[in-house]
């Protein structure tokens, strides 16, 4: 993204924002319909403990600039947990890197099979 955003005018970025922002919501849940109710509940717990609400919305919508969790893949939503809670990705704040810590490979994946999947 750095590579690409590089070469990109403020008027190119915000008419690339404008156009992501009148994209349909996740129209597709981002997980599937496999959902593991075990997961599910865990997942949903792990998120209440660690007060991802309270930056993400109650609905896990984002807002301003923080991102939209919900419905996003499963897969990309995993991939970021990992990385935020190594440091190998770096926020624009530190909120995410320190909001993981302390959180296991389970949990994360338990976080991504619920959040992919909540509307
Ligand atoms: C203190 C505020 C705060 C809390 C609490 C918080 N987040 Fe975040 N989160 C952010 C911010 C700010 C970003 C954007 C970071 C960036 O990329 O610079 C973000 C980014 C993310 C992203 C990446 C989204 C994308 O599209 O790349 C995911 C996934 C995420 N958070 C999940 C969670 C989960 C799961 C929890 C709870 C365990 C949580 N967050 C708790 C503030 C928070």
């Amino acid at each position: 993204m750095s590579a690409v955003a590089k070469g990109m005018s403020d008027s190119d970025m915000r008419a690339f924002s404008e156009l992501i922002a009148a994209l349909p919501v996740a129209p597709v849940a981002g997980g599937g319909a496999d959902a593991d109710p075990v997961r599910m509940r865990r997942g949903a717990e792990l998120a209440v403990r660690h007060r991802c609400a309270s930056c993400h919305g109650s609905d896990y919508a984002g807002g301003a600039q923080v991102a939209r969790i919900a419905g996003q893949r499963e897969d990309y939503l995993r991939l970021v947990l990992k990385e935020f809670q190594s440091g190998a990705r770096l926020g624009y704040t530190t909120a995410m890197n320190e909001t993981l810590s302390g959180l296991s490979p389970d949990d994360l994946g338990d976080l991504a099979h619920f959040l992919a999947r909540v509307r």
